[in-house]
This record gives C-alpha cells, structure tokens and sequence, in this order.
C-alpha cells in the first residue's frame, strides 16, 4: 500500500482513539470509550472522561499497533485532535502526542476535530470531494461546515444555539425511560412507531431564518416532546413511545436535511458529507439521500463506526496534511478547547 504511515490520537470527549493508516487506507481503528462510566450521570462528565483517557491511551496504542501489524517506531507521523472539546481530555491526547512525536523523532500534526470528522470518509469512499457541505452531528456538536481544502480548515456556516442534535436525542430517550446514550435507542423505537406528533421544526419560522438561517435549535423541541409527554402522563393514558420516538426524530432529521440542503444549494455544492454519532441514525441517512437525490446532490455518509469519535478520522486527515506538504505543529502545541467550529 502506498503513502505515509500515520498514528492519529483523539480525546476530545469521552471516546479514547487510536487509529493507523496509510495514504487513505485504515489499518486499525482502536476505541475505549468510557460512555458506560457516565450513563448514569445522563451526559458526560469531563473529570471522569480525562481519567479514563490517562488509563486507556498505552494499552489502545498497543492495540493499534498489534492490530495493523506496525510498530510505532515505523510511523511517519503523528496526528492528534487539539480542540475543539474538553479541555482536560485533550490534553491526555496532545500530551501523549508530544511524548510519542519526541520519543520517536517524528513529525507532529495537530488536527481539528470537525474537519478530523470531514477527512475520514475518504477512508470509506476515497477521495474527499472538495468543495463539500459538511453536516457534523454529534452529542457535542451540531455543524453546518463549507469545506474547500480539509486541510486548510473548515468554514462555519452554522451550528447549534443551545443543545447538539444528539444531545437531543439523548435527553428525549431519558425522559422515554430509554437508556443513555439515547440515539440508537430512539432509532429503533422510531421503526416501530409511526410519525403522528407535528413536533416544532426549530428555526425555520421566517423571521428566525433571517438571523439564524444555517443554525439549529433543539432545545425547544426537547421540551415540546417533555410537555407532550407530562399531559399524556396526567391524562392517565399510556405514553405511545415508538409514535414519540418516531416524530421526534422525524423533527430532528427534516431540519437537518433542509438546512444542508439549503446551505449546499446556496454555495453552489454538489456533494454533502454527514458524520458525528447522529449521522448513524437511519432515518438522517435516508431523508438526506432521498431529498439530494431530488435536487441533483450527492450524498456521502460512513459508516456508522467512522461516524462516532475514533482515531482513525485523525489519521486520516494527518496523512491528508503529510500528503499535501503541509507544516508540521510546533511541540508548543496547545490543546484549545474552544477551537472555533
Ligand atoms: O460522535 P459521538 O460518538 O460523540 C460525540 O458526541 O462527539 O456521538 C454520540 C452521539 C450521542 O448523542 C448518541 O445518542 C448519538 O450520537 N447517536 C445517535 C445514533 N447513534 C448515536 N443519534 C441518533 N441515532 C442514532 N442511530
Ligand atoms: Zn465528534
């Protein structure tokens, strides 16, 4: 196989990943993920997250390595996710970065975890088409993203004013009695239910559209879907869970389809990437692939394991900066929390 050999380390949030590839070719792909430790928090809890990091980051790089068959001293480079994200788990990544790019004399390369998150569908689909439209759906968040040259950066069109998509998903599963993290649970709800409940589509009213044309809004949604479910609760009946899951994901994905729709058709781009832990769920990928194909746009979304936090998206766009001649990080490198999306 051709091209670099890179190792790409991502801690920004609660998932521990270490990922090898060469050129656009995913070696191994090794997670721990300390989700489990913060299920019954119902969200996660940034101490808890570093500590697990700081235990999980030499034993996932030796499962990296084991898996792709290398040894670490063979990398060409080193990539890591500096920000955005929390600030103490970034830091376990950066600094076991460092520490390898000084040990084994390599180059260092810190990476933004949005366009991290852009870069490793061509790990799946081959080459990035450049310009995309970047739909970025997670439990941390939610972005519209204009994306030129990966390498270079991502262009913010949009994002979230309160809550991220799958922050959404997980509060309703709570108030459900669905486990936590909710999203997969509600998607599987949603396929036995149908959609009966018109739940607000949050800032598409015309004069929101005005200021807030290419962000998002769920927080009003989440507390629709609460209200709907207290009166149901008081009037005796029984919660229709499959029906709530079910209209409440369809609210979420037609705002997200529209508006990347929207975006895409504005800037004139052909070709829409969605990723981020949402982007597994089965009715954004269908809306989003059904509604483009109307308009002429291509879709690209990977699989559901690339989709969530991992290393191998850092890798991935670590071999895209080495392919490209970009410069290396300096070993100053900060881990920056508040990064701008
Ligand atoms: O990207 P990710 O693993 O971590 C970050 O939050 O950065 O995303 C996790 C989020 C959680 O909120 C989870 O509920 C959501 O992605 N999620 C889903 C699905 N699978 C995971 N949301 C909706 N449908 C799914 N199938
Ligand atoms: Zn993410």
């Amino acid at each position: 196989s051709e091209g670099p050999l890179v190792l790409g380390i991502e801690t920004s949030c609660d998932e521990t990943g270490v990922g090898l590839v060469r050129g656009t070719t995913l070696l191994a792909d090794a997670v721990a993920s300390s989700v489990d430790e913060h299920a019954r928090f119902g969200g996660v809890v940034p101490e808890v997250a570093s500590r697990a990091h700081l235990e999980a980051m030499v034993p996932t790089l030796e499962r990296a390595a084991e898996t792709a068959g290398v040894r670490l001293h063979d990398v060409d480079a080193i990539a890591v996710t500096s920000g955005p994200g929390l600030a103490g788990a970034l830091l376990v990544g950066v600094a076991a970065a460092k520490a390898l790019a000084i040990g084994l004399g390599k180059p260092l390369y810190g990476v933004n975890h949005l366009a991290a998150h852009v870069a490793v569908d061509q790990l799946e689909h081959g080459p990035l088409p450049e310009p995309c439209l970047a739909l970025l759906v997670s439990g941390g968040h939610s972005s519209l993203l204009e994306v030129h040259d990966v390498t270079v950066g991502v262009e913010p069109m949009g994002a979230t004013i309160d809550d991220a998509a799958g922050e959404a998903f997980d509060k309703v599963a709570r108030l459900l009695g669905l486990p936590f993290p909710g999203g997969p649970h509600i998607d599987r709800a949603a396929r036995e239910g149908q959609v009966t409940i018109d739940f607000p589509r949050g800032l598409t009213s015309r004069r929101d559209l005005e200021r807030h044309r290419f962000d998002f809004s769920f927080s009003g949604l989440k507390t629709a879907v609460a209200r709907w479910v207290e009166a149901r609760e008081r009037s005796g009946e029984p919660v229709p869970v499959a029906d709530v899951a079910a209209s409440f994901q369809e609210a979420v994905c037609d705002v997200l389809v529209r508006k990347a729709l929207d975006a895409a058709t504005e800037r004139g781009i052909e070709d829409i990437l969605i990723g981020g832990g949402v982007a597994a769920n089965s009715r954004l990928r269908a809306l989003a692939t059904e509604r483009a194909a109307d308009r002429g746009i291509r879709v690209r979304v990977p699989r559901p394991g690339l989709c969530t936090d991992n290393g191998a998206m850092v890798a991935a766009l670590g071999a895209e900066l080495v392919a490209r001649g970009r410069t290396p990080s300096t070993l100053d490198l900060p881990a920056d929390s508040s990064m701008p999306v």
